[in-house]
């Protein structure tokens, strides 16, 4: 899939970022294998049929799904600022069917919440999986979140913490990968270590009723390993972040094959093993 988020207007200023990930396949591969079970469990015990609930920044959109038949009859809104990625959800809709097939799927920029005219107070739920590290002003976001919300409604939001994602064995070009990861994030607008910022970002944007969480994702039976090493590896050479690496001058192609080669590497050790750190907060009053 050809990359579709676009860059910020020159002058934006600091409400934009780029989505450094872009919606290559391989970075499809990743955003596909999502579940609300493996990455929205600590807002699954709050849904109820009939709940009406927003996904910002859905993506292909399989969490968005998935909520979508845990809440029907409720209504279900995706919305993504990526035509492209959304024409993907929508098939992965019609193919799913039921409750899933009746998901609405709409061109959508959190920052311009005006742009998709979505309701006011509109949502008894708005969730953002793995969004607002993306993003240039992420308490702005959650403010927006906010305002689409009922006013007795739920903000959910998770989101990964780079620095605190762990791994063994440990190739020394995966030790560069974290780092050059996380200056190419910072260089494009986001912050990479935002699950540990969740809680006081919600905080800021005034939040009253918080409730903080962390889970993780580990990758270490074989398949896993080989899924995950090698969708990073594929990452590091050909996604919109191996280009904006090479672009922003923080890598040169060489340095990042390299680093797809530790990607192959450590996939390839018997006793591999990654963990995923996510902050998590469900956010009311
Ligand atoms: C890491 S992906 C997560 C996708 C999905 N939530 C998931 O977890 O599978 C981040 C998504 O946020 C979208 N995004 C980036 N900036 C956004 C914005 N300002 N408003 C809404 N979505 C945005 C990107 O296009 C991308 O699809």
């Amino acid at each position: 899939m050809p990359e579709s988020t676009p860059a910020p207007a020159p002058g934006a200023g600091a409400r934009t970022a780029v989505y450094a990930h872009g919606h290559h396949t391989s970075v499809l591969r990743s955003h596909r294998w999502r579940t609300a079970e493996n990455s929205a469990a600590y807002l699954l015990p709050h849904l109820r049929p009939g709940t009406n609930l927003l996904d910002v920044g859905c993506g292909p959109g399989t969490i968005t799904l998935d909520l979508a038949e845990r809440v029907a009859p409720g209504d279900v809104v995706g919305i993504d600022p990526a035509p492209d990625v959304l024409e993907t959800a929508r098939a992965e809709a019609t193919a799913r069917g039921g409750a899933a097939g009746k998901a609405r799927f709409v061109t959508g920029d959190i920052t311009e919440p005006e742009s998709s005219a979505l309701p006011t107070g509109g949502f008894d739920v708005v969730h953002a999986h793995q969004v607002l590290q993306h993003l240039g002003d992420p308490v702005e976001a959650l403010r927006a979140m906010r305002r689409l919300c009922r006013p007795d409604g739920m903000v959910a939001v998770r989101d990964a913490d780079y620095a605190a994602m762990t791994w063994w064995p440990r190739p020394p070009a995966l030790e560069l990968w974290a780092a050059l990861y996380r200056r190419v994030a910072r260089a494009a607008g986001g912050e990479p270590d935002a699950g540990r910022r969740l809680w006081g970002w919600a905080r800021e944007a005034g939040f009253t009723d918080i409730t903080p969480s962390a889970s993780s994702w580990c990758f270490a039976e074989p398949a896993d390993r080989e899924w995950w090493g090698g969708l990073w590896a594929e990452r590091c050479t050909a996604s919109g972040f191996a280009r904006l690496a090479v672009t922003g001058g923080h890598a040169t192609e060489e340095e990042l094959a390299a680093i797809a080669a530790g990607w192959r590497e450590w996939a390839a050790a018997e006793d591999g093993w990654f963990a995923v750190l996510h902050g998590e907060v469900l956010c009311r009053g």
